[in-house]
């Protein structure tokens, strides 16, 4: 069986005193589970407090972004090296705020990609089309034109340490969720795709779909057989959302 993953991603929300009773009230109520991986993904200045405060607990942290470069002059910029060094796990790489407010191309994100497995951390790649391509029947052109930057790249045998999120642009932050079988939908291309090049490796992909998910519909998102999880925004930073859409996918 795949394993479920859910992953908070807090973009640029927070303060210490916000984080804190957050992640106390995560901790509390999230306990291991067989089959199920928890994370939260916070900016980086609270990294450090995240980390501390989840150590020892069930649940993973991870970063937002990273840069392709591994050291060097490149001021404001952070390493995997940097983020892995004090036990991150995952990094966020081409969210589609990335891709759409920073210019990052598709090539650039390949290069993030390869830079946080060179550093031994786990990519969360992120695809996803905006509502005009997927009015113009271009989704999976998007997705797959965005998903083979990476496997070109980094090779298919680099999907074996990285999970893959769908998040359809239209869907982020708008309330607005894709339904259940236009994920599913979605999602089984991107494991097609992939099963194009190693049959195994996409079978054990775990592919989240991320989009205005809640807990009033995380259920029947997560109950699809390609949906392995999910990349949640807003709800992330409400504990009891956040429970309740992990509680979800417990039943995946
Ligand atoms: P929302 O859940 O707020 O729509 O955000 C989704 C997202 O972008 C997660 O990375």
């Amino acid at each position: 069986m795949r394993a479920v993953l859910v992953a908070g991603n807090w973009k640029m929300h927070g303060s210490l005193a916000a984080n804190q009773a957050l992640l106390d009230a995560l901790k509390a109520r999230l306990g291991s589970r067989d089959g199920i991986g928890y994370a939260v993904c916070s900016p980086f200045p609270y990294l450090y407090q995240v980390a501390t405060s989840l150590a020892g607990s069930a649940i993973s942290w991870g970063a937002q972004n990273l840069s392709e470069h591994d050291v060097g002059a490149y001021t404001g910029e952070v390493s995997g090296a940097m983020l892995r060094e004090f036990g991150c796990r995952y990094v966020i790489v081409g969210h589609s705020e990335r891709r759409g407010l920073y210019g990052e191309t598709d090539q650039q994100v390949a290069a993030k990609f390869m830079a946080a497995q060179r550093a031994g951390l786990t990519p969360i790649l992120c695809v996803g089309e905006t509502l005009e391509q997927r009015d113009r029947g271009d989704t999976q052109a998007v997705v797959g034109r965005q998903l083979e930057a990476v496997l070109n790249s980094a090779g298919v045998s680099a999907i074996e340490n990285a999970a893959i999120a769908y998040e359809p642009v239209w869907a982020i932050g708008t309330g607005k969720t894709a339904t259940p079988a236009q994920a599913q939908g979605a999602h089984e291309y991107i494991r097609g795709l992939v099963a194009g090049r190693d049959k195994s490796l996409a079978a054990g992909l775990s592919i989240l779909y991320g989009g205005s998910v809640k807990p009033d519909n995380a259920r029947e998102l997560f109950a699809m057989p390609d949906v392995d999880g999910g990349l949640i925004g807003g709800a992330a930073l409400v504990a009891d959302d956040f429970v309740a859409i992990c509680e979800a996918g417990a039943t995946h």
